[in-house]
């Protein structure tokens, strides 16, 4: 623990894009991996910006990062339905339909025996059709709180309408820390709401100059002409972290401190070469 024992800091990174993603992340947390006592990332996009591999699950997993979750691009890379149902440290939304390979939800523990439940799930505003995230993801809070006061949630969602409402929801419900993601744009709301701990999104890790982390003339040409073009993850200089780390009272799961992280990292400074 990094704390009195009592509370643990959590740290939740935004979407990784890409390589750019996968290497500013490994590089982060070279440094502060032992400032955390459970480290999620969502990795939707981890794998050329389009799903994950199983090599790069691998990869991330030697990190550091003890959670991974995802979203809608979940299923880019087929090879997931190879390996998913042996990925101990990944979820998928809770949300689709009874079947779906993988799991919405997991409890993980710590080495003190302290118990840390994730869900991820997906909106349905603006996205494609799913199960109602309402009344599944209620029932699962209340099945984990069996077993865990930590709840941590990850809503993978496009209008911040819902994110608020469902967050504002899942607070009712327990929850101690609820992460928006998806839209890859950090929101600046962060705030403790009813004991938990909320962002509408957490943002991405990338490359900055870029458009959510790909490429601009791929999403210039895709948005002017309509054509359908294969999306590429940016390449820059500058790559950035997008985080949040969350304070939780280990005995009541209450949130006590949220905190976003926003930082850019210039390769050009870097002494050391990148690998890339
Ligand atoms: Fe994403
Ligand atoms: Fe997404």
């Amino acid at each position: 623990m990094t704390g009195d024992g009592k509370t643990i800091k959590i740290l939740f990174l935004g979407d990784l894009v890409g390589r750019p993603g996968r290497f500013v992340v490994r590089d982060f947390l070279k440094k502060q991996r032992e400032n955390y006592d459970f480290i999620i990332a969502n990795v939707e996009n981890a794998s050329h910006g389009f799903g994950l591999t199983e090599k790069n699950y691998n990869e991330i997993s030697e990190y550091g990062i003890d959670c991974m979750t995802s979203g809608n691009h979940i299923w880019d890379k087929r090879e997931i339905l190879n390996y998913i149902d042996k990925a101990d440290r990944l979820v998928r939304p809770f949300n689709y339909p009874n079947g779906t390979p993988g799991r919405g939800s997991k409890v993980f523990e710590l080495d003190n025996g302290v118990k840390v439940a994730v869900i991820n799930a997906l909106g349905r505003v603006f996205m494609a059709p799913v199960d109602s995230q309402w009344e599944t993801v209620a029932d699962e809070i209340k099945r984990l709180k069996e077993i865990t006061q930590i709840i941590i949630v990850d809503f993978h969602a496009e209008a911040t309408a819902e994110k608020i409402c469902f967050g504002r929801f899942c607070a009712d419900l327990g929850a101690s820390a609820f992460f928006g993601t998806h839209t890859h744009v950090q929101t600046a709301d962060e705030q403790i709401v009813n004991n938990m701990g909320y962002i509408t999104d957490a943002g991405f890790c990338g490359t900055s100059d870029g458009v959510i982390g790909m490429e601009y003339n791929t999403s210039l040409n895709r948005f002017t002409t309509c054509i359908p073009e294969r999306y590429e993850v940016a390449d820059g200089n500058v790559v950035q972290i997008n985080a949040v780390e969350v304070e939780i009272d280990s005995t009541s799961g209450h949130a006590a401190a949220i905190k976003r992280i926003f930082c850019y990292v210039d390769e050009n400074e870097k002494e050391e070469d990148n690998e890339k």
